[in-house]
């Protein structure tokens, strides 16, 4: 079993704004969807948790399997698949060559990577399309090579800032189901804004809201607090954001 444990996570942009207060949260295997609207926080967290963005002098520890990351350094990276929100395609870049360029960049020795390639795009249904150029590629295939290249190395703790964002409904579909076949035995962090593209997947929801984590839980425990309407996730995410 793996565990990743947040303690009192405090990040600020500048002086005045608090991206993240005191952020308390313990992971173990399985699928968790970090729901939030625009600029709730989400990224900044899970820039935070990668590694990619520290968080306040004394702004607290993240554990992994009990030791800090910060300590543990590339033992812990090496054990992470992390997809940011924005990132730009190498796109006269072929997606199998990208895969490489990724693997070099985590020290997967070649031969390693030279096996786990194919298997991977054949996982995220890119295997015919993987000696394109990736700039002839739609917006569902660009975020299946960036899955496929968090995928690179099986990491025990993955990261998907927004997998789905700008994906119409099938491709979103296509994308959940395979989050939800990424496996049991690891840790699966997702944010959206989008309750559809978790609430059948995810172990638990973690509510953020101006970088408070105002609630977190089973989706069935999460339902029952639903004060007015429809017992439903979408109802509690009204209810705490308002309409969108
Ligand atoms: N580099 C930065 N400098 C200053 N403020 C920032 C910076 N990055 C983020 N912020 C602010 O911190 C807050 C949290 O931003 P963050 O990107 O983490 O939100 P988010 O939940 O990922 O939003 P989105 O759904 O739009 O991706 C926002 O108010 C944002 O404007
Ligand atoms: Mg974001």
């Amino acid at each position: 079993m793996n565990r990743l444990e947040l303690q009192k996570i405090n990040k600020h942009y500048g002086k005045k704004k608090h991206a993240l207060c005191d952020f308390s949260f313990e992971f173990t295997n399985g699928i968790y969807g970090l729901l939030g609207p625009n600029g709730a926080g989400k990224s900044t967290l899970m820039n935070i948790i990668s590694d990619n963005l520290l968080p306040d002098k004394d702004g607290g520890k993240i554990l992994w399997n009990g030791e800090e990351t910060r300590i543990l350094k590339e033992k812990f990276r090496s054990r992470l698949g992390f997809m940011p929100q924005q990132q730009n395609l190498y796109e006269s870049m072929t997606a199998h060559t990208f895969l490489n360029y990724i693997a070099a960049l985590k020290c997967i020795d070649r031969k390693t990577a030279e096996q786990e390639i194919p298997k991977l795009f054949e996982r995220v249904e890119l295997s015919e399309s993987m000696d394109k150029k990736m700039g002839g590629f739609s917006g569902g295939m660009k975020q299946r090579v960036l899955i496929a290249s968090a995928l690179l190395g099986n990491p025990n703790l993955i990261i998907l800032d927004e997998p789905t964002a700008g994906l119409d409904p099938k491709q979103r579909v296509i994308i959940r189901n395979m989050v939800s076949d990424l496996g049991k035995d690891k840790i699966i962090i997702i944010s959206t804004h989008i309750v559809s593209d978790i609430e059948t997947i995810a172990k638990e929801i973690l509510f953020i809201k101006e970088g408070n984590l105002i609630d977190s839980g089973t989706i069935s425990a999460l339902v029952k607090k639903v004060e007015n309407g429809e017992k439903s996730l979408e109802s509690l995410y009204m209810q705490y954001y308002g309409e969108v």
